[in-house]
């Protein structure tokens, strides 16, 4: 497992590293693509070889999922965390989101509230506002250097007869947190005394650095089993984003037949050949790669924590607990929200996410993406440090 190596991604349409791409978002198509949430780093080994011997087959014709990928799937979360996940609660469709958007329309009607946590993953706002339905945050706070929810907040919120739905994206993109068993507890508590419905998000979840522990949402209580549903996938922990399905976990049979009568109606349920192949085994031979890249991420934090406590340039690291996503806080150098975009994509000559993006909770930070060769990482830093030098 070579995670340092080198793969250029310009051989294919890669959205993150296109220069339209970088010249439209960051005005700069030379700047170091670290913005896609996606990994500059092979699938597992064993995932490239089954799907070339997939397509050495040469028919790729109407097909169904096998029985084994739901074996392999099961056992996936109930050995890693303990999580069983019954047959007949899995509802496949094409993308988290596409769940999310499915989950909207069948919990709340429009004009009614949706729930969110900024800074928090850009698109919930945009599928929110997609299907008519209002945003209502519940900000995060940021006491003593790590994120906490709001949950005084939250009981204000949920308490408004119009807010249905919390979308509750478990561990946090952009901030990094692994939310514990105590806080999705409260979380269930709250949402069910006010019979507000919660779809948890949980793309993220197979990246947890120890000892952070991922706990599905849909396993912390009787409360978060019935009244949620958790949207999972494979596509961010095997790298595999531009062919993976995902899924919708719903235990609760009336909510799972709605789901199910919806993507019938719009025709979203078929088989993707090769995502099922892709999925299945990197769900059945991936854990070891998995921990193997888990390890070299964490390396990546590490060297950037170091690195900016060394060059005491006034950025530092909000310590993250899991993803391989990083939220930097570049509050101490002074700049307003959009100055500090220009300044990252233009004097330093980085692609990473401005903070704003996720809300304007996010004003000042920036999430860099950081599944990569370490070699990308260095690069990136060296180019703030220089940034901020040549500026003062
Ligand atoms: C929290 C979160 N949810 C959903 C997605 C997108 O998932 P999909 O492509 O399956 O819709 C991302 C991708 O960055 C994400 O970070």
């Amino acid at each position: 497992m070579n995670f340092d190596e080198y793969i250029d991604r310009n051989q294919y349409p890669t959205m993150k590293w296109s220069r339209a791409f970088l010249s439209e978002h960051f005005g700069n198509e030379e700047a170091i693509p670290m913005s896609v949430a996606d990994m500059d780093i092979k699938a597992p080994p064993t995932v490239i070889e089954h799907l070339q011997a997939r397509a050495a087959h040469g028919v790729y014709g109407y097909e169904s999922k096998p029985e084994s990928y739901d074996v392999a799937l099961e056992a996936w979360y109930q050995n890693r965390y303990g999580w069983k996940i019954e047959k007949d609660q899995i509802e496949p469709c094409p993308s988290i989101l596409n769940a999310i958007s499915i989950l909207i329309n069948q919990h709340s009607d429009k004009g009614q509230g949706v729930i969110i946590q900024p800074p928090v993953f850009f698109e919930f706002k945009m599928v929110i506002k997609s299907n008519g339905r209002k945003i209502v945050k519940n900000p995060l706070k940021l006491p003593n250097g790590q994120y906490r929810i709001d949950f005084d907040d939250l009981e204000i919120k949920a308490s408004d007869p119009n807010s249905r739905i919390l979308i509750l994206c478990n561990p946090h993109n952009p901030v990094g947190r692994v939310w514990t068993r105590i806080e999705l507890e409260r979380v269930a508590e709250i949402c069910e005394h006010h019979d507000v419905f919660v779809i948890a998000d949980e793309i993220h979840g197979d990246f947890a650095f120890p000892p952070h522990q991922y706990t599905p949402y849909l396993n912390v209580s009787e409360t978060s089993t019935q009244h949620g549903a958790a949207c999972i996938s494979p596509a961010k922990t095997f790298n595999i984003s531009g062919m993976a399905d995902a899924m919708a976990i719903i235990p609760n049979k009336a909510y799972r037949q709605q789901f199910h009568e919806f993507a019938h109606r719009y025709q979203i349920n078929k088989v993707n050949v090769f995502a099922s192949v892709a999925m299945e085994v990197a769900y059945r031979d991936g854990a070891e790669w998995l921990d193997a890249l888990i390890l070299y991420i964490q390396g990546n934090v590490g060297l950037i924590r170091d690195y900016l406590d060394k060059n005491a340039i006034g950025v530092s690291l909000v310590e993250p607990e899991g993803t391989f996503l990083v939220w930097l806080d570049f509050r101490e150098l002074g700049f307003d929200a959009k100055e500090l975009a220009r300044f990252l994509a233009v004097e330093a000559g980085i692609a990473i996410s401005p903070g704003y993006w996720f809300g304007r909770e996010g004003a000042g930070f920036a999430r860099m993406t950081i599944g990569c060769p370490r070699a990308t990482v260095e690069s990136a830093l060296d180019n703030i440090v220089d940034a901020v030098r040549k500026r003062s």
